[in-house]
């Protein structure tokens, strides 16, 4: 399913308001991993139905490169949902990669939404499976439930932590979403960015993070990537061009990591096929074994991804 965009890199995830024809345009120069054109939040409710058919005209006659192209829809609990669906999917489903469904809050919704890409891909004479999912997390009530939704469709791509809409849902006393807390000693986020994580990979899906709001303060976004980045989050949302830049370089290995992972996966391989065959055996001054290839190929594909060869040498 989706298997265009399963495995591309979504370092940098690009928010574009749906009902902005000059962003729209904008963002297929931006050098994104992904792009995802939004009818929700940043769409004014009055504005919502025109947003549609711009998007649809963004998607079809704009030059999105390779880029990962999404619409984010409206929730389930809106009466946009189904026809944000028909109107996009049913007008421009061939470029478009995936939708991303906000507030999922249990398995049921994200199978409703795979009923109904499955219909309006027939009808559009598109192959079903065709389009993707990307589930946002960002109530409470998701979060409960983040395993069950990791599990609910072999459409789902990418599993998404949203802060801003989170941090309301938990009432916490805060006005600015996803950004640090300096009162908090700690990361307040750190068992949600955990359970998010493990959901994600143990359902093969990609782990991103939401938006940081304060899109001036590039020092500090950079400082905030790192918690996700250290995690195992494979990127996060941009809302601006200069967090593209941060999120690509952040979000991807350095040289020297990238290759000493292959360096990694080659003594690993002889020592484990010539000679004695040993399963473990030292690398420089540790001890590698099985743990080490599948912490190592990791580094490789985000490399890879990331566009890196392989040092000479
Ligand atoms: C994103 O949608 C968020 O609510 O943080
Ligand atoms: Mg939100």
């Amino acid at each position: 399913m989706s298997e265009r965009t399963r495995n591309l890199p979504r370092r940098s995830c690009h928010a574009v308001p749906g009902s902005n024809e000059r962003f729209l345009e904008k963002a297929q120069g931006i050098p994104a991993d992904m792009v995802f054109l939004d009818l929700e939040d940043s769409v004014a409710p009055l504005e919502k139905e025109a947003a549609r058919g711009k998007v649809v005209k963004a998607i079809r006659e704009g030059d999105w490169g390779d880029k990962v192209v999404c619409v984010r829809i409206n929730a389930w609990d809106t009466e946009w949902t189904v026809f944000d669906v028909l109107e996009v999917v049913g007008g421009e489903g061939e470029r478009l990669d995936e939708v991303m469904l906000p507030k999922v809050e249990s398995a049921a919704q994200v199978v409703a939404l795979d009923l109904l890409l499955t219909q309006v891909e027939k009808k559009a004479g598109l192959p079903v499976g065709h389009v993707g999912i990307e589930a946002q997390i960002e109530t409470t009530r998701g979060l409960i439930n983040v395993e069950e939704i990791c599990a609910a469709s072999p459409r789902l791509e990418t599993i998404i932590f949203g802060p801003a809409d989170f941090a309301a849902s938990m009432e916490m006393p805060v006005l600015t979403g996803g950004v640090q807390i300096p009162e908090y000693p700690g990361d307040h986020f750190h068992y949600v960015f955990s359970k998010i994580l493990m959901a994600g990979r143990a359902n093969g899906l990609q782990v991103i993070d939401g938006p940081f709001l304060k899109i001036r303060e590039l020092d500090a976004f950079r400082d905030y990537c790192q918690r996700t980045k250290t995690l195992g989050f494979d990127g996060k949302w941009s809302l601006h061009p200069d967090q593209v830049e941060v999120l690509n370089e952040v979000f991807s290995p350095t040289q020297e990591q990238f290759d000493r992972a292959w360096d990694i996966l080659d003594a690993y391989e002889k020592a484990t096929t010539e000679g004695d065959r040993r399963g473990a055996v030292m690398f420089g001054d540790e001890m590698i074994d099985e743990a080490s290839r599948k912490m190592a190929i990791k580094f490789v594909s985000r490399g890879e991804r990331a566009g890196f060869t392989r040092s000479a040498g």
